[in-house]
């Protein structure tokens, strides 16, 4: 059961549409924040270059993708502000267990660290899907344009890993 006790911005119901939407973006930026330490952290494994340089460049958009959303917050009249997203923080987690249990193979490595951020591209592309739902309801077409850059790069980098997938496991079962 969520104790809604532990999570001070959420002991106020949200009533309303703008304030789901809100609530949900307060967890989509901490969600964001964390995975961009995140890919920072995978910079500094035996990476092969395809995968390096994905995670390189995602990074870039990771850090455009969060001032959008300080943007989409400007426009929408508020500060910006993280409410902790616990999908987010489990996926992290579960992705640096699983790397440190590879730690060992690196093609094995590899292929866990595609998997994890398969993973948080997928959970980003449906967390974008809804938000650009709830600002299209109110209205907000400058928002809906902010989230649609991002829902855009996040479904780009779930392809580009997916397609990285099978040469992985190709890689993982020929070390055996
Ligand atoms: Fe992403």
């Amino acid at each position: 059961m969520v104790n809604l006790q532990e999570r001070p911005s959420a002991i106020t119901k949200i009533t309303n549409l703008q304030e789901k939407f809100h609530y949900e973006l307060c967890g989509m930026y901490d969600a964001e924040c964390r995975f961009l330490e995140s890919q920072q952290m995978m910079l500094q494994c035996e990476l092969n270059n395809q995968l390096r340089s994905l995670v390189e460049t995602h990074i870039r958009e990771t850090e455009q993708q969060i001032r959008n959303l300080e943007q989409v917050f400007s426009t929408i009249g508020q500060q910006p502000k993280r409410i902790n997203c616990d999908v987010a923080a489990a996926l992290v987690s579960e992705g640096q267990k699983c790397l440190l249990l590879t730690s060992d193979n690196s093609s094995l490595l590899n292929l866990s660290l595609a998997g994890a951020l398969a993973k948080v591209e997928n959970f980003e592309v449906i967390s974008y899907q809804g938000l650009i739902t709830g600002a299209e309801h109110m209205k907000q077409k400058e928002v809906v344009k902010l989230l649609q850059q991002n829902l855009q790069q996040e479904q780009q980098t779930a392809q580009k890993i997916e397609q990285h997938i099978p040469q992985l496991f190709q890689e993982a079962s020929n070390r055996k």
